[in-house]
């Protein structure tokens, strides 16, 4: 049976990086308005968190995208099933995920979204698990690194629950 075993990083924790991400996103895109697509449903608490801290002219918008199963290799295409409303063409667009795992997600959804002609496109996720990589990507703002633990809350689920817990824990089968 899966079970929360641990609190990985408190709300306190969040806030202090959240603030540290939008800091940087601030300064990076001074003077410029910033698209933030938020892929849903996992980072909706984080988009909603991170919008609020930043000092710019900020626009949000969101996407929901077909996740792949642990075994499906990364060369197909992400299968989009809500697009954005807008049109992206000339804007800053920053993409805002969770957690990477493998990387598939991003990286599909980077290569669909670059040929919309963005004025940029960037990268940011709240949490990354480097070592579960299997496709390249680069990434602009990451939050935290963690290890290859299960984690939900903030936003991220098991099995759709716990999103609606303020801090992040660890799931494991006990
Ligand atoms: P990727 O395409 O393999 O990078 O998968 C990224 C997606 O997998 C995330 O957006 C999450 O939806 C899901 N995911 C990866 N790791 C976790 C986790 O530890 N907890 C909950 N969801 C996860
Ligand atoms: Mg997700």
């Amino acid at each position: 049976m899966y079970k929360l075993t641990d609190v990985l990083y408190s709300e306190k924790d969040i806030d202090a990086k959240v603030e540290e991400l939008a800091k940087k996103i601030e300064s990076d895109y001074k003077g410029e308005e910033i698209l933030l697509v938020g892929i849903l449903k996992g980072a909706c608490v984080f988009v909603a968190d991170l919008m609020r801290k930043i000092d710019l002219d900020v626009n949000i918008d969101f996407m929901s995208v077909s996740s792949y199963g642990s075994g499906t290799t990364s060369s197909g295409t992400v299968k989009i099933l809500k697009d954005l409303d807008v049109d992206i063409e000339g804007k800053n667009v920053l993409i805002v995920e969770d957690i990477i795992d493998s990387g598939a997600t991003l990286r599909n959804l980077y290569d669909t979204l670059l040929t919309r002609n963005p004025k940029s496109l960037k990268l940011c996720t709240l949490l990354d698990k480097p070592s579960r990589r299997k496709v390249e990507i680069g990434v602009d703002y990451i939050g935290f690194e963690i290890e290859d633990k299960f984690i939900v809350g903030y936003g991220v689920d098991y099995a759709e629950k716990f999103r609606n817990l303020p801090y992040i824990g660890i799931v494991e089968d006990v």
